[in-house]
């Protein structure tokens, strides 16, 4: 059993350079209210479900992106119901969001 049931991480990485990052395609928006949204369901904690920040995952070209583990499921998102999709149906009951999946090709 480990120590968090889910846990979500969000790239949070802004470049300077221009180049591709999460930053430009409001992933700590994003972040934030998935926080709200799993503290409003009562289900942070051991044994539920951790968000947390992340520097660059790698996957830049499909920004922005977050990774569910223990499962190592990776999205893509566009708006805070995408987000309301992933905690409602992923963090909170297991049930993987088909339509918000990164394609596995999706790489830097
Ligand atoms: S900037 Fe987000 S994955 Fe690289």
């Amino acid at each position: 059993m480990s120590y968090y049931q889910r846990h979500i991480f969000f790239c949070l990485n802004e470049r300077a350079n221009g180049e591709a990052c999460c930053a430009q395609h409001g992933a700590q928006q994003a972040f934030e209210h998935c926080k709200s949204r799993v503290k409003a369901a009562q289900a942070t904690g051991p044994g539920a479900v951790r968000v947390n920040k992340a520097g660059c995952l790698d996957r830049c070209a499909g920004a922005p992106v977050a990774v569910v583990y223990p499962e190592g499921v990776w999205y893509t998102f566009v708006d805070q119901s995408d987000i309301d999709e992933i905690v409602d149906r992923h963090l909170l009951k297991g049930e993987v969001v088909e339509r918000l999946l990164l394609p596995p090709s999706v790489g830097r």
